[in-house]
């Protein structure tokens, strides 16, 4: 993006008009910008873990507005400071659960989570699992400098225990959620996580409960606009979860799939697919 372009966008605008100091990536401010857009001049309560010198503090409430609630989390004392100006300051340890726990018990819900502070799996994880509950309905958990999951130096990454590996696990569980796939089980992420967007170096998590539920009908408008399915209607008979009709599936399923032609089909389809990953890896 040309640095024309940049002077347009308004939370660059309140970057440049911050009283103190604050290092983001350039792409970052469309990003939030988009995101945040709908926020602006509403009652909302924002927090972000990561303070350092509070240059984003001053930047989010020029953004927002001078109402809004914003919670700043360090774990550098020096940071309560920034209470003269009228920001709320927490000072802990996001990898903690205990932490989280008493954090929320003092502020109740919020709406926006970002997460700047200190970018490993296991603080970033902690953060958004211990934060999810407590997002209001239409809120966002943001967690920033995701690319930390593929360093090696200091975050121990790639890795199955990385950050973009537990993002990868939601978007499982919001795809289960689906009426249509066995074995469906329920956690917080299937029941609150809306939706996931992945940016470069940011990962959000949408939450909204009420949206959660919406698939539990399925509506055809061939015979009659006005009637939903009842997904029980739609769910092949083979595929209910019962044990004994489980095993007796499975049994089948693997008996058919000896004799059938579409099994070299699937193992090619398999490789296909397998060549495709390999080159996409790095
Ligand atoms: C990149 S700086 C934040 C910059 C700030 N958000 C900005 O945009 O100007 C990261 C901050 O996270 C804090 N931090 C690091 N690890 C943390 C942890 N485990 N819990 C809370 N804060 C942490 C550091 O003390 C540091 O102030």
């Amino acid at each position: 993006m040309t640095m024309d372009r940049m002077k347009n966008i308004d939370l660059y605008k309140s970057f440049l008009n911050s009283e103190k100091s604050s290092i983001k990536w350039k792409s970052y401010f469309e990003i939030y910008n988009d995101l945040f857009q709908e926020y602006k001049n509403k009652k909302i309560t924002f927090v972000e873990i990561g303070i350092d010198r509070g240059g984003s503090l001053f930047m989010w409430k020029d953004f927002f507005s001078k109402d809004t609630r914003i919670i700043g989390i360090d774990t550098n004392p020096e940071a309560k400071k920034l209470e003269e100006y009228g920001f709320e300051i927490f000072i802990g340890d996001q990898s903690d659960e205990n932490f989280w726990s008493n954090f929320y018990e003092k502020v109740g819900k919020i709406d926006i989570l970002l997460d700047d502070g200190g970018h490993k799996n296991i603080e970033q994880i902690v953060t958004t699992m211990s934060s999810l509950p407590h997002v209001n309905n239409g809120g966002k958990i943001v967690v920033e400098d995701t690319h930390a999951s593929y360093i090696k130096k200091h975050y121990r990454n790639p890795s199955m225990f990385s950050s973009i590996s537990f993002f990868n696990l939601i978007v499982d569980s919001i795809n289960r959620r689906c009426p249509m796939v066995n074995n469906r089980k329920a956690n917080i992420y299937t029941k609150k996580g809306y939706s996931v967007n992945f940016y470069e170096s940011i990962v959000v998590l949408n939450i909204d409960e009420k949206k959660c539920s919406t698939n539990e009908v399925l509506f055809n408008n061939e015979h009659n606009k006005s009637v939903a399915l009842n997904i029980e209607q739609v769910i092949n008979k083979e595929e209910k979860t019962t044990i004994s009709s489980q095993i007796e599936f499975f049994i089948i399923k693997h008996i058919k799939k000896i004799f059938n032609k579409k099994l070299l089909h699937n193992t090619f389809e398999k490789i296909k697919i397998f060549n495709i990953f390999r080159n996409i890896k790095h």
